[in-house]
Parts: structure tokens; sequence; C-alpha cells
């Protein structure tokens, strides 16, 4: 790490020996030596069980949709529930030089995922006459360019005074050959955001935790800045979490095909958990029950909600959530301090998962959504998962709020304004009687 340091001015010196004094180098040491608490998950996984979970349209699910979304309503209107955007990730898979956020997704609007985000919270908050406040997790990677394009676009209608942006942590890249941490340039280490988990820690730091006590928020809406779907803040799901009085709540969406690159929540020694799909054996995936549907059939979205007190008791031992290695391809300079731009993977980056808090909390509860109305990721810059499947997503649901607001809708390019209409019953007081949507319309 200091391999260029005689050739370093002061401020440089100064940077690298911050960076040098955050990493845990025994804990860094002790994960490459291959010394992980991560379990034998294949072993593990092959006592899992599908989850308890709510699911749509089931007889016996313990409460109604109806009395969840009165009761996630009331909590809504009681100023209880803040937002936690996370923002934080390098987006390497997409190809876009700037933070995800700032990528323009609208199929019409051209709006950004930023803006897609915030306009859906705004249009909740105005719908119960509330202020939900938004902290939104960045990192070194994103953090300047995130202030700078909301401060540009006037947070998007948001009052300054409700948005907080904090940004996470950082671990080093370990070189896999020689077990060194990379350099990026000669006085910069290779570091990289430390995973949404590290939300834990950066979210206490920042005084975000203590900021959403004294506002008196209990509930904590958390999603990730890449799924312009994600259902900002939906009552019905915070109305199951404080109907089951359940510590965190994790929205799920019925996987197609065992295999799907989603993780699997399940229940395990009588806890909820995640098990990766890359830890999830085929044999296991495969499995089907009586009906002929997947055993293990509930996929992660990413979407939770959190009790204040719950992120409270955890935050006071962040480190409790574990870091998990990934493999990944990692630009550095090689020891003469030329640049390396690495063809395969060539490293371990290490990161936590916030999931990985699902076992710790009481009561977890699981709910499904359905696909096309809550979850269309932007991950890859072509294929699945890609900003075209993302807006074909959008595209899908909008469509079908505006048929179930009575609108005839040909097969033509649609999208909705959350500020226009929230749902199929607001666009139905604005719409037209009659309406026949032959042409691409953008109804703002
Ligand atoms: P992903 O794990 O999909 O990563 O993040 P990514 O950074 O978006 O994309 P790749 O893997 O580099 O291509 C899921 C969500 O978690 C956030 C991301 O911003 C995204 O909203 N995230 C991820 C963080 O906030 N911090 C991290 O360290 C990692």
């Amino acid at each position: 790490m200091l391999r260029f340091w005689d050739a370093l001015d002061d401020e440089e010196r100064d940077q690298l020996t911050q960076q040098i004094e955050s990493i845990d180098l025994a804990e860094v040491a002790r994960l490459m030596a291959g010394v992980s608490d991560a379990p034998d998950w294949a072993e593990l996984a092959k006592q899992a069980e599908p989850p308890h979970a709510v699911q749509l349209d089931h007889a016996e699910n313990r409460f109604t949709a109806d009395d969840a979304l009165r009761r996630g309503e009331q909590a809504l209107r009681d100023h209880q529930v803040g937002l936690l955007l996370v923002a934080g990730g390098q987006g390497s898979r997409l190809n876009f030089e700037h933070a995800k956020g700032l990528f323009k997704i609208g199929p019409l609007s051209d709006r950004t995922l930023l803006q897609v985000l915030i306009e859906r919270q705004r249009a909740v908050a105005a719908r119960y006459g509330t202020r939900v406040p938004l902290y939104m997790m960045t990192s070194p990677a994103t953090h300047e360019e995130l202030v700078a394009f909301l401060d540009k676009h006037d947070r998007f209608g948001l009052d300054q005074a409700d948005v907080q942006l904090f940004c996470q942590g950082t671990m080093p890249a370990v070189d896999f050959q020689s077990q060194r941490i990379l350099l990026e340039a000669p006085g910069q280490l290779a570091l990289s955001p430390n995973g949404h988990g590290g939300m834990l820690e950066a979210f206490d730091q920042a005084g975000c935790l203590d900021d959403a006590q004294s506002r008196g928020l209990q509930q904590l809406f958390y999603g990730q800045i890449d799924n312009p779907l994600l259902q900002v803040c939906d009552p019905t799901l915070i109305g199951y979490h404080l109907l089951a009085e359940s510590e965190l709540t994790t929205q799920v969406v019925r996987k197609r095909d065992p295999l799907e690159r989603v993780g699997n929540v399940v229940q395990l020694e009588g806890k909820t958990r995640i098990i990766e799909y890359s830890d999830l054996p085929e044999s296991v995936a495969g499995q089907r029950d009586a009906k002929g549907e997947l055993r293990l059939w509930a996929g992660n979205l990413a979407v939770h909600v959190f009790e204040m007190d719950f992120l409270r008791r955890m935050s006071a031992d962040a480190d409790a959530l574990p870091l998990h290695q990934a493999r990944k391809k990692v630009k550095h300079i090689d020891d003469d301090g030329n640049i390396v731009e690495p063809q395969s993977e060539n490293a371990t980056k290490f990161e936590r998962f916030i999931f990985d808090l699902l076992p710790m909390a009481r009561n977890a509860l699981v709910v499904e959504a359905a696909k096309y109305a809550a979850f269309a990721p932007v991950k890859n810059a072509t294929g699945n998962d890609s900003p075209e499947t993302a807006r074909q997503g959008m595209v899908q649901r909008d469509a079908e709020l505006l048929r179930q607001a009575g609108a005839q809708v040909d097969d033509v390019t649609v999208e909705v304004n959350p500020l226009w209409a929230l749902d199929a019953a607001e666009a139905q007081r604005k719409l037209q009687p009659g309406l026949h949507v032959t042409q691409p319309t953008y109804f703002h």
C-alpha cells in the first residue's frame, strides 16, 4: 500500500493514511484466509421450508388486504413513516458513467430513476397529508453526483429539510493471486462500497437514526434506487407489517423459474432467511409441491419495512452483519504504476447484505406482491433486467392502471406520473369516460 509513498505529496499522503487507517487489516486477513462464518448453505438449504407469508389471493392469510391498507394509511397519516433509498452501488453492470439514480428510465418522459421514485414518494405523502422524509444512502462513488443532481433539480419538489444523503463505508479489494490490497492510483487504495448492509452502520453514524427518532418516525420503508416499479411507502405493505407486529417485513414475488437469479426467501431453523440463488442447489430449487408449484417460491425484491426500534437495536452491533465475498474485475495499478484493466475476475470485494438482518427480527413477515406491479430492476446494459425490460415493465403496469380506470388502451407506450394518479381509482376520476388511447401518451 505504501509502495509509491515517497512520490506522494502531503495531501496524497494524508488521504492514503486515512484510507489505510479505516481498514481493519486483521479482519481482511482473516477473510482472505478463508476463515468465514458463512454457513454451508448447500447443506442447510436442504432443510429450507417455504416462508410463512401473506400471499396474493390466499384464503388462509392472517390479515386481509383491506385491513392492512387501512392500518398502513393510518401510519402514514400519523407521520410515522420515512423512506430509505439505497443508491451507493457502483452499477458496474449497467455501463453507465454516472450514478444509477441519474439514469433516464421514463418510457416517454425520460424521467430519471431518482425522479420516478421521488415523485411517487411525494404522491403518497400528498394523498395522506403527511411528510415522508427521504434518507438516501450514497457512497464515495455516487455521493457528490447525487447531491449536485438533487440540488440542480430542487430535489424534485421535496423540501430540503426532508432530504438527507448519507455516505456508506468502503472495503478494499484484494488481489486473489498475491493476496495484497490493490491500489487504484499511487496514493489511493482500490476501495468499493461495503454493500447495502453498510446502511446499518452508516445510517446511525450520520445521525439519521437520531433524526428519524426526533421526527417520531416508527417505520422505515426501504427500497433500491434501481427499481422504477418500487411501490414507495406502499400502505398495504406497511399495514401488514404493523398488524403482524413484525420488526422486519420483506416483499417477495413468486418465482417463475427455479433458477431465477433472485435471492430465495425461506424458513430455516425457525427463522426467515434469504439463500442466494448461487447457494441454492438445483435439486432443492427445483422441488415442487403437490400442486406442482415451486416449493421455495419466494423471490427477494429487496423491499423491506423496518421497525425503527429494531434498527436501533441492531445498529449497536453493526458488525453483526457478516461480510460476504464476491469475485470481481477490479481496475488497479501494478507495481510499476501502470494501469491494469483485467479481462476476468482478479480480486475479492467484501459486502454486507441488509437482508442478513431477517433472522434477527422478531415476527419477521413475508408479503407477496405481483411482479408486474412491483419489480423491474435496472441491472444490466442489455437483456434481462435492463433498461429495456424495466421500461416494458413500467408501460405494462401503467397500461393496466389505465385499463382498471376504464380506459381502452391499445398496444402503445403509456406512462403515468403518480402525481397525476397514484392508482386506478384516482385515474378514473381524471380520465374522460370511454377514453381510447391509440397513441403514445404520458399522463401527467
Ligand atoms: P446491486 O447489488 O445490484 O449493485 O445493488 P449495483 O451497484 O446497483 O450494480 P452492480 O452489481 O455494480 O452492477 C442493489 C442496490 O443496492 C445499492 C445499489 O445502489 C442498488 O440500489 N447498493 C449496493 C448500495 O447502496 N451500496 C452498495 O455497496 C451496494
